[in-house]
């Protein structure tokens, strides 16, 4: 069958598709350095801004594919979707293009906060214009690691066809986990290390991971501003305390807070420091928690302490240890310098995350590196593209913004199936 490829980006649905035998026809994508790519990956050159072109000139076609622009829809972006003029222009011009040539199958992306957008409204609205035009919708939440990629990305995949949708069933999910190993390669072009201030973030905290006992319970989060603090943050917080009370008690690593109200505030952690009367049950928990581990740890904690100090940013004095059973070590495990703290996961069976951010590209201590772009071009389904961005913020961007050809190709070949059987 023939498709057309609209907000074509990398070209996920090109790679997908044409894979299973369809033939692309017209693509469009608003940046020029992703134009260049597809050109010299799919020799196609794509028109440009979709709200400029005229569906008279797009040529006849069987499927059309959108993963239309997420940001206006997703929790992430601002929350005023469909109202958006944009994102709204954008849907209504895909409505142009389906209106005036009717396409027998529809194939969308899109975050799966959608569904929830406007009390559901924005989607009942969206798929109502689908349906009038004579389309069977459905639509469903999934993610690469439903289907063994390690990757966790739900993404809202929504399919259409002409009159009814037959006997389409969505891919079933996939009972095993995933494996990264399987995703690596042994020489990336770019060996992308850590700098010497994330070096040396990750060595402290390979140390203390180093001393800390067998069989500890460590907090997931551990918020170590809390070690030797003392002020309230149960039945009231630092905002709500009597300033005497606030004096007499103790602030980030057991600082003495008898000083001036304003200075006491920079000497206790940012997040304590909210207007608010009561602290959120989970933040409660979470210092309760820090606190304790402090408590029973101390004898070997202190000797660490004044290296953690230096870490400075309270983000990299956090350490998220989602590796519960696990020794207490680096190996085989997966870093990521987040803004909510260093996150340390399993790398088997555990889905790595390829955002579009370059500060949150994974980190893999056993190999001394970044998790590489041919390693995420591997993870997304793009593997062997010849022409991507090298640049890292182009590339992060346009990676992380890509649909998951794995994903893609696994909806089509359930999708067009009905294909085969309905010319039996
Ligand atoms: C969510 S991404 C889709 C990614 C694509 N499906 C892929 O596999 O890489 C949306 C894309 O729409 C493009 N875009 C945004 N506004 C556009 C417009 N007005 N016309 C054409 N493309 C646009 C963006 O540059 C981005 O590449």
């Amino acid at each position: 069958m023939k498709f057309i490829d609209l907000f074509a980006g990398l070209g996920g649905f090109h790679l997908a598709l044409s894979d299973l035998g369809h033939e692309c026809v017209f693509a469009c994508e608003i940046e020029k350095y992703l134009r260049r790519h597809y050109e010299e990956n799919f020799k196609i050159n794509p028109e440009g801004d979709i709200t400029k072109i005229k569906p008279k000139n797009v040529p006849k076609h069987d499927i059309l594919c959108a993963g239309f622009p997420c940001q206006p829809f997703s929790k992430a972006g601002y929350a005023n979707g469909f109202s958006h003029k944009v994102a709204g222009k954008m849907f209504f011009q895909l409505i142009k293009i389906i209106k005036y040539h009717k396409p027998k199958y529809l194939f969308l992306e899109n975050v799966p906060n959608l569904l929830n957008h406007n009390n559901g409204e924005t989607w009942n609205f969206m798929k109502k214009q689908i349906e009038n035009l004579n389309y069977d919708v459905d639509q469903k939440i999934l993610s690469p690691v439903d289907f063994k990629i390690p990757q966790t990305r739900d993404r809202l995949y929504i399919v259409a066809k002409q009159n009814k949708l037959d006997s389409f069933e969505w891919p079933k999910k996939y009972k095993t986990k995933p494996n990264l190993k399987k995703f690596l390669v042994s020489k990336p072009k770019k060996n992308k290390r850590l700098t010497e201030k994330k070096q040396n973030i990750l060595n402290v905290w390979k140390y203390f991971l180093k001393k800390i006992p067998k069989k500890t319970y460590l907090p997931n989060p551990l918020w170590a501003m809390e070690f030797g603090a003392t002020y309230p943050y149960e039945n009231e917080t630092p905002f709500s305390s009597k300033i005497k009370a606030l004096r007499n008690s103790k602030g980030s690593f057991g600082v003495k807070l008898n000083k001036k109200k304003t200075e006491i505030f920079e000497l206790i952690p940012k997040y304590a420091r909210v207007k608010t009367k009561k602290f959120p049950d989970w933040k409660i928990k979470m210092i309760k928690r820090s606190r304790e581990f402090y408590k029973i740890n101390k004898s070997w904690v202190d000797k660490i302490l004044p290296e953690i100090i230096k870490l400075e940013f309270e983000a990299y004095q956090k350490l998220e240890w989602n590796c519960q059973g696990d020794g207490f070590s680096l190996r085989k495990k997966i870093v990521t310098f987040r803004a909510s703290g260093v996150r340390i996961r399993r790398n088997k069976n555990s889905p790595t995350l390829i955002s579009s951010s370059v500060c949150q590209v994974p980190y893999l201590p056993w190999k001394n590196r970044y998790l590489s772009h041919e390693e995420c071009l591997n993870i997304q389904g793009f593997k062997g593209i010849k022409s991507y961005p090298e640049g890292d913020e182009n590339f992060y961007n346009t990676i992380g913004n890509a649909v998951n050809v794995g994903v893609i190709s696994k909806i089509a070949k359930n999708l067009f199936n009905l294909e085969n059987t309905s010319k039996k």
